[in-house]
């Protein structure tokens, strides 16, 4: 059936499970309405900004197009935000203050400066140097144990999760390590971090829970978890000297920051930076073996790296969109958004915008420039961009010789989320 403006679904958690990012869709509305007023029966309406040049406008306004929303994440009409603190339980039994942004992505200036320096000196390019020795031996030791793992499934005609399988090994164990959690926390902590993109395994539910009960309960454990560790470090005065030590004793415009902002800010650092780069190195790896003369060329000319982890970024463009706010009209390339209108920017779009990306559908190593918006753009431009491009490089780098044995084994599922896209499962085989 044709696609058109009026039944497109760009909404809907449902839709990206079964197709992952709605491409058509997208490409319809930069063609035919750029900055689409988006109504739909179950969600609230929102402003869709598909275009490029459009979602850097706004990006470029962040006086007018603020973070701090009413409106946090597109959700479906009736559905809490899980991210919300004190919609839930674990804030009202602590009397939570319900305005307090989640975390620094919801907030603005100056207080979003403020907040950002708290950690930034982190996930410096300098920082993130020092530490790529350290993430190739980790990516040399992982791709080895899942090569094997592999390989005696394939004995048996068996495939492989490459997802749960190699993905999110590296991303845990980086962000493990820069925050200084126990590396007997790791697993629960993936597990926590799936819920929160809507990844729930059977076997981590309780006997008669629904998913979305099992997904309440893991924010609710994994916030108890963070606040023991923040009571620990008030109690033994910073004696451990890593990151959450460093969060709980600087102040932050002359204050120390509480229990409810420092439990946001961990949740942001260790949630981000797993699901999402993730799901780029799944969603590359796929790539390359859907298109193996690239994975030919990548493999012959290890030299290209740096620009594959680029195009696989715009490739797999696993963030589908973060929302704004208009604190004032906006005339938006000739349509008017009204101060109080919701605006969606769907990154993945701009990343296939014909006008900036000479053949945008074709997947290619070697592209330049590559301007890619992957990681958003302006003041909440993404934190964690050094560390993503260093975990895929290192990562790549040491599945390379393995590459040209790797095929799909089956039908992958996808994450049924409107914000983070990408594979919950990829099944890989090793070939004959
Ligand atoms: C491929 C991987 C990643 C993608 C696609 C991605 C994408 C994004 C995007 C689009 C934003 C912009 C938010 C906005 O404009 O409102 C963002 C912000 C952010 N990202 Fe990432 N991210 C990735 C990896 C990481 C990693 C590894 C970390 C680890 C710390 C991280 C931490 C953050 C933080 C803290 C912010 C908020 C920055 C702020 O509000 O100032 N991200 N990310």
């Amino acid at each position: 059936m044709a696609l058109t403006l009026e039944t497109i679904n760009i909404h809907h958690p449902g839709h990206y499970a079964r197709i992952g990012h709605p491409w058509a869709e997208w490409d319809l509305l930069r063609r035919d309405a750029p900055v689409y007023w988006y109504e739909r029966e179950d969600v609230d309406p929102f402003w869709a900004v598909t275009r490029y040049e459009d979602v850097m406008t706004v990006s470029n306004n962040p006086e007018v197009f603020i973070n701090g929303g009413p409106r946090l994440r597109l959700t479906l009409k009736g559905r809490p935000e899980l991210l919300r603190a004190g919609v839930d339980a674990f804030g009202q039994e602590r009397d939570w203050d319900p305005l307090e942004p989640p975390d620094m992505v919801f907030m603005d200036n100056p207080r979003h400066r403020h907040m950002r320096k708290l950690s930034s000196w982190a996930y410096t390019q300098g920082g993130m140097r020092r530490m790529a020795g350290h993430f190739e031996t980790l990516s040399n030791n992982f791709t080895a144990a899942f090569v094997s793992e592999l390989k005696t499934a394939s004995e048996r005609g068996e495939s492989v999760d490459f997802v749960s399988g190699l993905a999110s090994k590296l991303p845990l164990a980086a962000v493990g390590e820069i925050m200084g959690l126990a590396p007997d926390d790791w697993r629960q902590i993936l597990i926590w971090s799936n819920a929160l993109v809507g990844h729930i395994e059977p076997e981590d539910q309780i006997a008669g829970e629904t998913r979305r009960e099992t997904g309440y309960r893991s924010i609710y454990e994994f916030r108890c978890y963070l606040e023991g560790l923040i009571h620990e470090s008030r109690a033994n005065g910073a004696a451990r000297g890593g990151f959450v030590d460093r969060l709980v004793h600087h102040k932050v415009q002359g204050k120390l920051l509480n229990d409810q902002q420092l439990i946001g800010y961990l949740l942001l650092l260790i949630a981000a930076g797993n699901d999402t780069t993730r799901n780029a190195f799944a969603g590359g790896v796929a790539a390359l073996i859907q298109h193996p003369e690239q994975r030919d060329l990548l493999c012959n000319n290890p030299e290209l790296l740096p620009s594959a982890v680029e195009e696989i970024l715009r490739w797999t463009s696993p963030v589908a969109n973060f929302l704004r706010t208009a604190t004032a009209d906006f005339d938006l390339s000739g349509t008017l958004i009204s101060a109080g209108d919701t605006v969606a920017l769907f990154y993945p779009s701009a990343n296939r915008d014909e006008r900036v990306f000479d053949d945008p559908y074709r997947f290619d190593l070697t592209r330049s420039p590559n301007p890619h918006v992957t990681f958003g753009f302006g003041a909440h431009f993404c934190l964690g961009t050094n560390l993503a491009r260093s975990e895929l490089k290192a990562s790549l780098s040491a599945l390379l010789p393995f590459l040209s044995r790797l095929e799909l084994g089956g039908e992958p599922t996808r994450l049924a989320m409107t914000h983070v896209v990408g594979y919950s499962e990829l099944p890989i085989r090793w070939a004959a």
